[in-house]
């Protein structure tokens, strides 16, 4: 009980105090305000310069919208400066150490972002001043800045973007008001996912205007980041490198498969859905193609030409043997009769030589009523060698060594026909080998030319190495 009685009691005093210090407040709050004017600059002499110091404490970079050019950061404001009419003796009014007034009751610089981008333009929440008794005034109004920012995808994703933030007095030259730059303060800052903060360094740029010769001074705060490459490389460079790959797979499947030129067609569309998400996070500008829509042209250029060779190679696999006895084709086609009787006659002459130690067994197969094509075809011949039986019959009969001699130009035919057809094969094997030769070389070729590309390109970004090495090997 004793315990919490003196909890209970131990207040009283300060207690009384808290009272006090109200009445010393409130009196403060009033000798303060008589004859204030919030309209007035807070300075002894008029011809002086109010110094602000100024500077940011930067939280957050909420967004980098490429595609609008606009910059969303979590920013704190810091405004510190001077104010005469606004000091008191702390001995005459003991405990108050400090007072808050709001924003619009006291003068306060009028600083602006002045590349801003928001649609209130000045985006920041009007926080209270904080003033102590030797009069200085503390304003840190936070809010989400909207900041138009240049931002260069040429280099994407492998880019560093340099955003500005330049912020002013709107109305207030250099000779009433003198800003001082305070450094950024980033100990509080929260890390993107998709930006690595380098450094916000900050100059002052002195601006004179035609119209006076007085100085207009604004600060300006370079937010520099590194774009982390991780989610890109996973998303769209490791895809476009292994469907590039995959086109080079084309010279190396069998030309028999039939698949050679739709494999070429599907690496070539695939690479345009990559294309079109690449295209839908870029700006629509022309200044400058982003690398890695350059790797996917390049890229699709290298597969389209593929397409093409693979074309070449199956025109060659498939070549025909006979290509260049084309007019010997062309004239059989003119006159068919005269060709189909010839051979008709040639395979009957044939065939009755032959008919002598088959003939019965045609004939039994002709009779039995056996599947209906076949045994239709039998019939047919069993009926064409009975209008031609007697003329053979009777020729045989007559003299043997004619049939003979027919039987033999007959062999000889067919074993020319079997020489001619191997001859067609080994030139349709030389087409072959001269298809799977350029192949080869395309494989080869193409290959080199990709590994040079995707390594040219992707190399060619200024801080390609660094940010491979910190996103990849860390
Ligand atoms: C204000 O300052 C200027 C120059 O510093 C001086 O000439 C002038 O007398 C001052 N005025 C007052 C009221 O102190
Ligand atoms: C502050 O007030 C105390 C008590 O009234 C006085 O002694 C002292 O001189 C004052 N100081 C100033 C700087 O006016
Ligand atoms: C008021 O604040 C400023 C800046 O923080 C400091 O230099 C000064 O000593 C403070 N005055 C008093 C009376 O505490």
């Amino acid at each position: 009980g004793g315990v919490w009685l003196s909890v209970f009691t131990l207040p009283v005093p300060l207690s009384s105090a808290v009272s006090l210090q109200g009445a010393n407040q409130r009196r403060l709050y009033k000798d303060l305000m008589s004859g204030y004017n919030p309209l007035e600059r807070p300075v002894v002499n008029d011809s002086q310069t109010l110094t602000v110091h100024f500077g940011l404490i930067l939280m957050q970079i909420m967004d980098v919208d490429e595609k609008n050019q606009v910059l969303t950061t979590n920013i704190w404001l810091q405004q510190y400066w001077n104010d005469y009419y606004l000091q008191w003796n702390a001995s005459e009014y003991p405990g108050v150490t400090n007072v808050r007034f709001p924003d619009h009751l006291i003068w306060k610089p009028d600083v602006l972002l002045y590349n801003s981008a928001d649609e209130r333009f000045d985006a920041t929440f009007h926080t209270n001043i904080l003033v102590n008794s030797s009069g200085r005034c503390s304003y840190l109004p936070p809010g989400i800045f909207k900041s138009t920012c240049y931002i260069d995808v040429r280099w994407f994703p492998f880019d560093v973007q340099r955003c500005d933030l330049k912020l002013g007095s709107w109305t207030y030259g250099g000779w009433s008001l003198d800003l001082q730059m305070l450094e950024v303060d980033t100990t509080g800052y929260i890390a993107n996912g998709e930006w690595d903060l380098i450094e916000v360094p900050g100059r002052i740029n002195q601006r004179f205007y035609d119209c006076c010769p007085e100085p207009y001074p604004d600060v300006t705060f370079t937010l520099v980041m590194r774009r982390r490459t991780v989610y890109y490389g996973l998303n769209l460079l490791i895809p476009c490198v292994l469907i590039s790959t995959l086109a080079l797979l084309v010279f190396v499947l069998p030309a028999d498969s039939g698949e050679k030129i739709s494999l070429g067609i599907t690496v070539l569309l695939s690479l345009t859905v990559f294309m079109l998400l690449v295209a839908e996070i870029m700006p629509a500008t022309s200044d400058s193609v982003p690398l890695i829509a350059q790797y996917f042209a390049t890229t699709m250029v290298i597969v389209g030409l593929s397409v093409i060779a693979t074309i070449l190679v199956l025109q060659y696999h498939h070549h025909d043997p006979d290509g260049e006895k084309m007019p010997k084709w062309v004239r059989s086609a003119e006159q068919p009769d005269q060709h189909g009787a010839s051979q008709s006659a040639d395979g009957n002459l044939l065939y009755v030589g032959v008919r002598g130690l088959e003939g019965i067994q045609y004939s039994t197969v002709a009779t039995t009523p056996n599947s209906g094509l076949l045994s239709g075809r039998l019939v047919g011949r069993a009926g064409e060698e009975e209008t031609l039986l007697p003329t053979g019959h009777s020729s045989s009969a007559g003299s043997v060594e004619p049939d003979l001699a027919k039987i033999l130009d007959e062999v000889r035919s067919i074993a020319k026909r079997f020489r001619d057809q191997d001859q067609d094969q080994v030139v349709c094997n030389e087409w072959k080998f001269a298809a799977s030769v350029i192949d080869r070389l395309c494989l080869m070729a193409f290959s080199l030319f990709t590994i040079l590309c995707t390594f040219g390109i992707l190399m060619s970004a200024p801080n390609f190495v660094e940010a491979i090495s910190k996103d990849f090997f860390n």
